[in-house]
């Protein structure tokens, strides 16, 4: 059952019933994902994947178009933290075929707007750590209205690469005060 939707694009919680589906979209996506992000292409790391539940939730978003349901790409919100942080970290990609076509922005609207706004869990803050060179994410949440807070050099390690990353992010406050697109 659909967990969130706006119109055709639905985010739902991954299970392992989806590996399939997600290891064929990740083999063929490789191109566009390297050397942003390295999701798991094979079951066995799809499995050692999906077991380290710890502080987060996992999304894939969908497309419902007239036949049946395409698996769009993913949003994971990891790191999740409590007390007096309320913040996670965002990851999140297409895949290839769906590449822009305004899929992601409209998916992290969703999320982003649920997360700060539920009852329960409800956050205050949302990062997304972005290498410099990635023009497309850096984009799209510039566009989403996030903030770009600073360089955090050798932050996360990549492929066995430890790689500089941009802090952008976002409060529930800004969240809130961005302004909207009238349609
Ligand atoms: C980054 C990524 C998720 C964007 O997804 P997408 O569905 O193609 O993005 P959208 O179509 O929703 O575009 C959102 C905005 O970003 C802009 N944008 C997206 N990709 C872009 C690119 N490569 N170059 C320039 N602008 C780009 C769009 O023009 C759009 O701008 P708008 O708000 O003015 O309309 C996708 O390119 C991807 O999966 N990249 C590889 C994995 C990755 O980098 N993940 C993030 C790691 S931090």
């Amino acid at each position: 059952m659909a967990e969130l939707s706006r119109g055709s694009l639905s985010l739902r919680r991954i299970s392992k019933n989806d590996q399939r589906a997600f290891i064929a979209a990740t083999r063929q996506s490789r191109s566009l994902h390297q050397p942003w992000i390295f999701p798991p292409v094979s079951p066995q790391r799809f499995r050692a994947w999906l077991d380290n539940e710890e502080r987060r939730e996992r999304y894939l978003v969908w497309l419902q178009d007239e036949s049946a349901p395409a698996l769009v790409g993913y949003i994971g919100i990891n790191e999740l933290t409590w007390g007096v942080f309320e913040n996670g970290c965002l990851g999140y990609w297409v895949n290839a075929p769906w590449a822009g076509q305004g899929h992601m922005k409209q998916a992290l609207e969703l999320l982003v707007s649920h997360v700060f706004k539920r009852r329960e869990r409800r956050l205050h803050r949302l990062e997304a750590n972005i290498q410099p060179g990635n023009v497309g994410s850096r984009r799209l949440v510039e566009h989403l209205g996030f903030r770009l807070e600073g360089l955090s050099p050798r932050f996360l390690k990549l492929d066995g690469v430890w790689r500089d990353h941009e802090r952008w992010a976002v409060t529930r406050e800004d969240w809130s005060a961005r302004p909207r697109r009238t349609p």
